[in-house]
């Protein structure tokens, strides 16, 4: 399938998105179009390095770039302080000035990290991101959003900065594990759920797990539309951006109870998308059978939609601990349908009752 060009249009801070098999192959002579500099700093974590650094190195050296690799630690823990320093180290030991670029090669974690190191380091020098994990291609490496977290939670400390380009090569995915796989899927049922009901249609098509990854270049231009809309109308995460947030409020908070050790987020966000909807749809706010759709296409792909075991009273405090809780209100993302999802502000003992849906 053929380059396929997204434009984010948010006026002087307005980028491309590019999606592309084997894209990183000619990662050199793309930035070499977009970019007038001589030196990059690759931020990447110790996985994609030992997979693609070779690569990607090649093809920005063959244009003539000088290329330094920052390598941090794979995971959840290198989007620290800590990280962050030694990344800032490497970057001014490589003399970077604001006339050079950084590029975030890797998962979502190496972009929330590397994007926040640009938008920091020598007061904000240009970055690209090139999203490796299949969350990353639909959904962090778009927007604007880079953080890292503190002891006290995630994503505490960050910005708004948006790249200068955003390439995404699915043929990376290749060498994705299973479970980040899920994780991401888990976000794509979620974009076709709230705004893509042809989407989620052709979710329930796929025969397997392989077909569907044939079609992969499809389902990211697809979110990646999705965002973009989202995006353009609300840079700063303030309205209809919100919608993003389906399922993740129940999501969140499981991922928390369980110290982040047992639920990956792409479960929690799909144990919390099913029961919510199971809820809304008994509250009859939901077309009836929209939870038995979500809940066939969740198990479908391996998903969960069943509550764990957990103590409602504790559950609810560290959802209510989380910054969504605004005022003695939450705002809770429910599904009108398949398709059309909106956002309902409600105080928190009604809340109650939409998420400790099926706890005990
Ligand atoms: N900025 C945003 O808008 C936004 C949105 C959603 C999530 N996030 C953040 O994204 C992070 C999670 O991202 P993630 O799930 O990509 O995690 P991740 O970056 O930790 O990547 C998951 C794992 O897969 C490996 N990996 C990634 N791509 C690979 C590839 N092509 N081949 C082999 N291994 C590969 C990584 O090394 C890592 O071990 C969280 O920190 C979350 O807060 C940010
Ligand atoms: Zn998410």
């Amino acid at each position: 399938m053929p380059l396929k060009v997204i434009n984010i249009d948010l006026k002087d801070k307005s980028y491309d998105i590019y999606i592309e098999r084997g894209i990183l192959d000619n990662i050199g002579k793309n930035i070499k179009k977009i970019w007038e500099g001589s030196k990059i700093g690759i931020i990447t974590d110790h996985n994609l390095d030992s997979f693609y650094s070779e690569r990607i190195k090649k093809s920005l050296q063959d244009e003539g770039f000088s290329v330094k690799v920052i390598s941090i630690r794979p995971g959840e823990k290198s989007k620290s302080l800590s990280s962050l320093e030694a990344v800032y180290k490497e970057l001014a030991g490589f003399n970077m000035t604001r006339k050079d670029l950084i590029i975030a090669f890797g998962g979502g974690v190496v972009g929330d990290l590397g994007g926040f190191a640009a938008s920091t380091y020598l007061r904000g020098i240009p970055c690209i991101q090139v999203p490796t994990s299949l969350l990353s291609q639909i959904d962090s490496s778009i927007g604007g959003k880079a953080a890292v977290n503190l002891d006290m939670g995630k994503n505490l400390v960050g910005s708004f900065y948006q790249p200068k380009a955003v390439y995404i090569d699915p043929d990376v995915l290749s060498t994705l594990d299973e479970i980040h796989l899920k994780d991401g899927l888990a976000e794509v049922i979620k974009y076709a759920a709230i705004l893509d009901e042809e989407l989620f249609d052709r979710l329930i098509e796929y025969g397997s797990m392989d077909e569907l990854l044939g079609d992969i270049e499809y389902i990211i231009f697809r979110c990646c539309s999705i965002k973009k809309a989202l995006v353009e109308k609300d840079e700063f995460d303030f309205g209809e951006r919100m919608l993003l947030n389906f399922g993740h409020t129940i999501g969140h908070g499981i991922e928390k109870y369980f110290n982040y050790e047992k639920y990956s987020h792409g479960f929690g966000v799909s144990i919390g998308m099913y029961n919510i909807t199971k809820k809304s749809e008994e509250m009859g706010e939901t077309q009836k059978g929209t939870s038995l759709r979500l809940k066939n296409l969740l198990l479908k792909y391996g998903l969960p939609c069943d509550m764990p075991d957990m103590d409602s009273v504790e559950f609810m405090k560290i959802i209510l601990s989380d910054k969504k809780n605004m005022g003695g209100f939450l705002n809770l993302v429910l599904l009108k349908r398949i398709g059309q999802a909106f956002v309902k502000p409600v105080e928190i003992d009604e809340a109650k009752k939409y998420i400790l849906e099926g706890c005990n």
